[in-house]
C-alpha cells in the first residue's frame, strides 16, 4: 500500500494534486467534513511535537474521522523495550492510518515494513519531515505564486534540520530554483545532501554570512538550532545564537521575500518581525493542517496501490555507516540498500555507504 516516507515518494504531479486538494478544502470546508467518517488515525509520537501532532489530529477530526495515540515514548510500551516493528504491527489492528514521529533516523521505513495500514513519516530523527515539506510547498505556492525559478535561502541548522533536507529534495524537482545555504561550518548541510545536490546539478552556494545574499532571496527558510540532536552541549552553546533575523537584517531584502520557519522558534527570529507582511511562518502552520487533510484523503483513497518508491534490496554484507540509523537499534531489521549512480545508500536513513 502507499505510504509517505519522504516527499520524493510522490511525483511532482501528485504534489500539485495535494496542493489543489488543500486549496479546495480551504474554500469548501463543509464538503469534506464527513470524508473520513468511521476512519481512525493513530498518532504515534515518540518525540515531542506541537504542530505536527495537533495538526494531524485536527485534520482527521475535520474530515469526520477519529484519532487515538500517544504523545511521548514514556507513555507507550517502548519504555519496556517494545520494538517499532511490534508497535506498528499491533496498532495496524486498531486504525486505518498511522502518523509516526520517532527520534531515530530511518524509523519510518522500519515502520512501513511492519505496517498493514498506510504510514506517514511525521519526522524521523534528523532524516526527513515530509509533511512539514508539504506545508512548506503549499506556503511557497500560495505566497510566491509558483514553485519554480526561486532563490531560496536556508539558514541556521542545516546539519540536523530534517525539514531543510526534505525541502531541498522537494524544491530540487521544480525548474530554476537556486539555493543559498547559510550556516556556521559546524552546522553545514551533511555531505550526503551535498552529494545529492551535485548529482542533480542544482545551483547552490554555501556561506556563513546571512547578509551577503539577503537582497537576492525570494524565500528565507529560517531554522532552529536543535539542541536535542547534539551529542556535545558545548558545541550547541557555541552555535546556538549564530543567526538572529530582525528588522534591521531585513532592510535590504525584497518586498516580495517570504520568511518561512517550520517552528518552534527559540530566538532565531526576533518577535518584531512577526508583524512584517513578509513573515509567513504562522500562515505556514495553517497550511500544514490543510496539506495533512489532503494527504490523509489521498493515502486512504489509494491504500490498495503498491508502494514501490524505495527500490531497495537486502545486502547482508553491507553496513550503514550512520551511527544514528535505525538499523543500529531495531532488532532483526534486514539491512536494505538502494543502488543509484554507482553508489549504495541505506534504504532507511539514506546515508551513503562509502569506503565499503
Ligand atoms: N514543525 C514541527 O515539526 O513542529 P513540531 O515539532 O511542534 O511538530
Amino acid at each position: 500500500m502507499r505510504h509517505l516516507l519522504d516527499v520524493t515518494d510522490f511525483s511532482v504531479e501528485e504534489l500539485y494534486e495535494l496542493i489543489r486538494t488543500a486549496e479546495d478544502i480551504a474554500q469548501n470546508k463543509e464538503k469534506y467534513c464527513q470524508s473520513c467518517k468511521g476512519k481512525k488515525l493513530a498518532t504515534l509520537f515518540f518525540e515531542p511535537s506541537t504542530r505536527t501532532r495537533l495538526s494531524f489530529e485536527a485534520a482527521m477530526l475535520e474530515l469526520g474521522g477519529s484519532v487515538l495515540g500517544f504523545s511521548e515514548a514514556s507513555s507507550s510500551s517502548a519504555t519496556k523495550g517494545e520494538s517499532i516493528r511490534d508497535t506498528v504491527k499491533v496498532v495496524s489492528n486498531y486504525v486505518d492510518i498511522i502518523a509516526m514521529r520517532h527520534p531515530i533516523e530511518g524509523a519510518a521505513f522500519a515502520a512501513v515494513k511492519a505496517a498493514d495500514v498506510p504510514v506517514i513519516n511525521a519526522g524521523d530523527g534528523g532524516h526527513c519531515h515530509p509533511t512539514q515539506t508539504l506545508a512548506d510547498l503549499l506556503t511557497i505556492h500560495r505566497e510566491c505564486g509558483s514553485l519554480t525559478g526561486l532563490t531560496i535561502g536556508l539558514c541556521g541548522d542545516l546539519k540536523y534540520g530534517r525539514t531543510v533536507h526534505s525541502l531541498i529534495n522537494a524544491m530540487s524537482r521544480y525548474a530554476g530554483n537556486k539555493f543559498v545555504l547559510i550556516s556556521p561550518s559546524e552546522l553545514a548541510l551533511p555531505s550526503y545532501m551535498k552529494d545529492f545536490m551535485k548529482a542533480e546539478r542544482l545551483e547552490y552556494v554555501e556561506t556563513t554570512d546571512m547578509d551577503r545574499y539577503m537582497s537576492q532571496l525570494d524565500v528565507l527558510y529560517m531554522t532552529r538550532v536543535q539542541k536535542e540532536r547534539f551529542d556535545d552541549e558545548k558545541e550547541y552553546m557555541r552555535v546556538k545564537d549564530c543567526y538572529i533575523l530582525d528588522n534591521k537584517k531585513l532592510a535590504g531584502a525584497k518586498k516580495s521575500l517570504r520568511i518561512l520557519h517550520p517552528l518552534p522558534r527559540v530566538n532565531e527570529i526576533a518577535c518584531e518581525v512577526d508583524s512584517d507582511p513578509r513573515a509567513a511562518y504562522f500562515r505556514q502552520t495553517l497550511n500544514g493542517k490543510l496539506m495533512r487533510m489532503a494527504l490523509i484523503l489521498k493515502l486512504l483513497r489509494e491504500k490498495d496501490m503498491p508502494y514501490n518508491a524505495r527500490k531497495s534490496e537486502v545486502h547482508k554484507d553491507l553496513n550503514c555507516p550512520n551511527p544514528k540509523c535505525v538499523t543500529k537499534t531495531e532488532r532483526e531489521l534486514e539491512k536494505e540498500f538502494i543502488f543509484s549512480d554507482g553508489e549504495y545508500r541505506c534504504a532507511y536513513c539514506d546515508c551513503y555507504v562509502k569506503n565499503r
